[in-house]
Formats: C-alpha cells, structure tokens, sequence
C-alpha cells in the first residue's frame, strides 16, 4: 500500500510539535470506522442513541418548519438508522450525501435506495471541509444540511464557525441546517463515554498508532502506550490522549522521535455546549437558531437554525 501523504505529513508534522498531536480524522480508517461503530453501541456512549431516539420523537415537528421541496445535503455519508428518520419524514426533493471516501459513499447509498426506493439521490465524493460542487438537480431548491453525530464538536471552535460559515456558502439563500450537538454533564458520566470498561474507545484510540506501524512503516512500540480521556474544562471538551508509559523512542518515514514517560499524543477532541453556548456558535458561524430539541435529560440538542441573510444591519 502506498502511503498516503497527507496522513503521513499530518503524522510527521503533528510529533514535531510540542505537545504532539495528531488530527483526529486519521483515527477512521477502516479498522477505526468498525470501531467507532462498536463504540456506539456500548452502554456508557450515550450519544448516538440518544440522538437517534431524539430524532425520531422531534421529526414530525422538524417536517412541519422544514417542509418538503428541500435539498437536504448531509455532510458525512450518512447514518443508515439516523438519515432515513429525515428523509421519511420530510420527502425531500434531491438527497445528496457528501463523504470523503467513495467506496463508502457508495455502499452506504445503495442501502439506504434499498431502504427508501424512489429518493432521489445524488452522493458527491467531497472532503465536507473542501468546495462541494452540488449537483445541477440542486439548483433553485432551498436546501436544508444535515449534520448529526455531534461531529461538529471535533472541531475547535475557531474552526468549527470556519465550518459552519462553509457550510451556509455551500448551502446557499434561504437555507436550514439540522445539527446535532452533546451537551455538557457530569464529568463521570463523559469519561465514561470515552473511556468504557470493555476497552473498545481504548482499541480505537490505539489503532491509530498500528496504522502509522502499517502505513507508514513507524517502530511505534504500541504496547508502550495507553489510552485516556481527560475533560478539559476551561475548553469544555473531553480531550483523547495516548500517554507513553515510559521513555519511548521510535522512528517515522525514517524520523526519530522521543516521548518522555507519562507525556502524550493528543488525538482527539469532544467539545460540549451548553444551551447558550450551542447558540452562540451558530451565530458566530453565520446561522440563527429557530428551535432546539433535548432529550428529558438534557444529554444531547438537536437544533435548527436558517442562514443569516447577508445584509446591511445591526
Ligand atoms: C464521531 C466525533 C462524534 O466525539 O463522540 C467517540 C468520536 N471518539 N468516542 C465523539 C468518538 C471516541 C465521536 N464523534
């Protein structure tokens, strides 16, 4: 397999650094996708069930403001559990499902026309993060985006308004956006979510280090590092970390590195809003929240929100 270079840059430039990190969408590949999905599932991940028993209830009022002749663009191939409760419901003009990997986008597409024949349904093979040409079919429908699965929350908030103002361009006048966002609650409760007692986030976390071994040729001694998820409080965010255990020395593309014992590699972030602060950064992204749905406990808000208008006022 030939290494791909942005994965190894990303790797190389992010251990140069201090503290070292590595950005987190290196963890999905396809061992790391399988373990997401199981990580899903466990009892102590609350998010994704709770999103998705949260969608269900809230989607014939979701239909209602949303109405019918939308495009919906889902950023992200699409949940085959979370999508078809939109997409059921509100009977959109076009789907268009915007993923990186079009081997996944395409299996993901076949299923759910499997589930709901008759969508019109349009995948574009685009980073969600790069220009995304929509297809001509979208053109002069209002469209309504589709980001469930917190996902927004892996992005730091400098570059998660950056996102969601892509987004809006993307989207066009007169656009909605349905996005999902975890809240913040008791801290036992989030490292539990990241740190669950089968060791599956454990695995997921770790894998990343076998890919740089399997793809980019690393002598990572693995099994000298261990998992940890740690809530940073002042950045409201659970925060995933591989400590090194002991001194360890290990060489990348032929680049030595050195990790101190009890240091880390920080792989990934979780950023958890509060109501106000949920708001806040769609604002700051460019979108005005029209309604907000939570689940009783307050775990998990879905809201929507329509694109500012542009235009010459306070
Ligand atoms: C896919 C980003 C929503 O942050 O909860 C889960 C990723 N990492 N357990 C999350 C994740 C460890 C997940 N997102």
């Amino acid at each position: 397999m030939t290494p791909d270079p942005a994965f190894r840059d990303d790797v190389l430039r992010g251990l140069r650094q201090q503290p070292p990190a590595i950005p987190a969408r290196w963890l999905y590949d396809e061992r790391g996708s399988e373990l997401f999905d199981a990580i899903t599932r466990l009892p102590s991940y609350y998010p994704t069930r709770t999103e998705t028993a949260l969608l269900q209830e809230i989607m014939p009022e979701v239909a209602e403001r949303v109405g019918s002749n939308r495009a919906v663009v889902e950023f992200g191939a699409g949940s085959l559990t979370k999508t078809p409760l939109l997409l059921e419901a509100i009977q959109p003009a076009l789907y268009v499902p915007v993923d990186i990997s079009g081997e996944y986008l395409q299996a993901s597409a076949a299923e759910l026309a499997g589930k709901l024949p008759g969508l019109p349904l349009h995948p574009v093979v685009a980073n969600f993060s790069d220009a995304i040409a929509l297809p001509a079919e979208a053109s002069g429908l209002p469209s309504l985006g589709f980001f469930p699965g917190s996902t927004i929350g892996n992005f730091i908030p400098a570059s998660a308004t950056d996102l969601l103002r892509h987004f809006r361009a993307v989207l066009g006048t007169g656009a909605l956006l349905l996005i999902g966002m975890d809240r913040i609650k008791p801290v036992e409760r989030l490292l539990a979510a990241y740190d669950d007692r089968q060791g599956v986030t454990a695995a997921f976390n770790l894998n990343l280090l076998h890919r740089i071994n399997g793809e980019l040729g690393g002598t990572v001694p693995v099994d000298a590092f261990r998992h940890e998820a740690r809530w940073n409080d002042v950045l409201s965010r659970i925060e995933m970390h591989l400590v090194a255990a002991r001194n360890v020395e290990f060489s990348i593309a032929g680049e030595l590195f050195r990790l101190a014992a009890a240091s880390s590699i920080h792989t990934e972030n979780s950023h958890k809003y509060g109501p106000r602060s949920a708001r806040l950064l769609l604002l700051a992204g460019g979108w005005t929240p029209l309604a907000e749905w939570t689940d009783r406990a307050g775990d998990f808000a879905v809201v929507l929100a329509e694109a500012h208008p542009e235009r010459f006022a306070p």
